[in-house]
């Protein structure tokens, strides 16, 4: 088998109990073999100034080397005041600096966004797809993922309630695998 492709998970809230991380924990499990997927966590980024951009701190470097071994980054994300939060908006501007050294050029990506409430996130995920497209990475266009309600998708333990959530998010993983097999393929054989 081949190796699988190592795929950078981005979680959008830096809360403990966050719905996101829980669905990005349910989207993992439900990887197929083809992917290894792990959090890459943002929650110690310094804010982003090109100030320290002569001495990056510590969790910069740590957070553009975990970037450059991914394969594919999948977003998850809930909505602030429909947009990106602060928090993942900072990641990706620390990933995409110095100028001309972007860790995200070319990367495939998928964005799923959450909401406790009906719009699901819809100007969260397209403002990240608004930075993806200057960032030079192919997002996943189908199916497109607006997580709804996701507070009653889950139970106290945090796993899905409803077979429907789980045949979607299983539709999503696995069409985001074949949206990255592709582009993670010649990564990695350019990489060999
Ligand atoms: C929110 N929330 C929110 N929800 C939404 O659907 N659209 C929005 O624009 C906002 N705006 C917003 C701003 C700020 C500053 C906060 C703290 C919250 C509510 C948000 O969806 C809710 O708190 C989620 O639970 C956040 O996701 P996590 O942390 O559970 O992943």
């Amino acid at each position: 088998m081949e190796t699988p492709l190592n795929v950078a998970v981005l979680v959008g809230s830096l809360r403990k109990d966050a719905y996101s991380r829980k669905i990005a924990h349910i989207l993992i499990d439900l990887a197929p073999a083809t992917l290894d997927c792990r959090i890459v966590e943002i929650d110690d980024l310094p804010l982003y100034t090109e100030d320290l951009d002569s001495a990056p701190p510590a969790p910069w470097v740590r957070f553009r080397a975990e970037i450059q071994r991914a394969d594919a980054v999948l977003f998850v994300t809930p909505e602030y005041n429909r947009s990106i939060p602060g928090g993942l908006k900072n990641a990706i501007d620390v990933g995409s600096r110095p100028p001309y050294h972007s860790v995200w050029d070319g990367l495939p990506t998928g964005v799923i966004s959450i909401s406790p409430y009906k719009i699901g996130g819809f100007g969260a995920n397209h403002h990240v797809r608004q930075s993806l497209v200057f960032l030079n990475m192919p997002v996943m266009q189908q199916p497109e993922a607006y997580l709804t309600e996701v507070a009653a998708m889950l139970n106290e333990q945090g796993t899905l309630v409803s077979p429907d959530s789980r045949q979607f998010l299983t539709k999503v993983i696995l069409s985001f695998a074949a949206w990255v097999q592709t582009f993670g393929a010649a990564r990695q054989r350019k990489a060999a």
